[in-house]
C-alpha cells in the first residue's frame, strides 16, 4: 500500500522537494497526491507542478472569517483522501475543523529543538539565546503552537560565527533528511502514540 501524502507549504518548498524526490522511488512507501498553499505564486507550488502533482491555494484573505478558511482548507485536503498531511514550512495555524478531521495524521517540521523556540523564528531565537545545539523537530500538530507530540529530532551545532542564515541552512539540511527518513518510516512501519511518546513501528 502506498501512503497518500498531502503537503502544505508557504514558501520555497525545499522540504517538499525532498519529499517529491524520495517518493519517486516506489519502495519509499508514500506518494505526494497534492500540495496546498496559503499563498499563490510561491516556489513550492512550482515544484509541485513540475512533478505533475495537483495543487490548491487557500489564502486566508479570500475568506470573510478564519473559520471559513479552515473549512475550505479541510475540504481541499479531504478531496485527496490523505493518510498523512505534512506541514513543510506552512506558516498558518490550522483551526478546529481541520484538527477534527486530521489530528493524529497531521505533522509539522519545525526548525528548532522543541519545546525550546517554538513559533516563527526558531533559528533566530536559538542564536540570540546562545545555545550550542540547534536543530529540527518533526511533531504531530495539536491546537497549540508547536506543542504536539514529538516524532523525531535532529541536532546540529551552532558555530561561533553563525548568522541566522548560516544556521538556518545547516538546520535545513538536517531537517530535510529527517523529514524524508521519518515520513518514510511512518508510511512503511506505522506508529503508536502513548500519551506524548511516539514510537515508530508496529509496536
Ligand atoms: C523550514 O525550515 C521549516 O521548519 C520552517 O520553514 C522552513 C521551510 O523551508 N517552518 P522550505 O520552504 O521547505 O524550504
Amino acid at each position: 500500500m502506498t501512503v497518500r501524502l498531502v503537503v502544505l507549504v508557504s514558501g520555497s518548498g525545499s522540504n517538499l522537494q525532498a519529499l517529491l524526490d524520495a517518493t519517486a522511488d516506489p519502495s519509499y512507501g508514500a506518494s505526494v497526491v497534492a500540495v496546498g498553499s496559503d499563498r499563490p505564486d510561491i516556489e513550492g507550488l512550482t515544484r509541485a507542478a513540475k512533478h505533475d502533482v495537483p495543487t490548491f491555494v487557500a489564502a486566508v484573505r479570500d475568506f470573510a472569517a478564519r473559520d471559513d478558511w479552515d473549512a475550505f482548507l479541510t475540504a481541499s485536503c479531504e478531496r485527496f483522501a490523505p493518510d498523512l498531511i505534512v506541514s513543510a514550512g506552512f506558516m498558518k495555524l490550522v483551526g478546529p475543523r481541520f484538527l477534527a478531521s486530521f489530528e493524529g495524521r497531521y505533522v509539522n517540521t519545525h526548525n528548532a529543538l522543541l519545546p525550546a523556540f517554538p513559533g516563527m523564528h526558531g533559528p533566530r531565537d536559538a542564536l540570540t539565546y546562545g545555545v550550542k545545539l540547534a536543530g529540527a523537530t518533526l511533531h504531530f500538530v495539536d491546537s497549540g503552537v508547536d506543542t504536539g507530540a514529538i516524532i523525531a529530532q535532529v541536532a546540529v551545532p551552532v558555530l561561533d560565527d553563525d548568522t541566522e542564515d548560516t544556521l538556518l541552512e545547516r538546520i535545513k539540511v538536517a531537517e530535510r533528511r529527517q523529514l524524508v527518513d521519518t515520513v518514510g518510516r511512518m508510511a512503511r512501519e506505522g506508529w503508536t502514540v502513548n500519551e506524548r511518546k511516539v514510537r515508530l513501528g508496529r509496536g
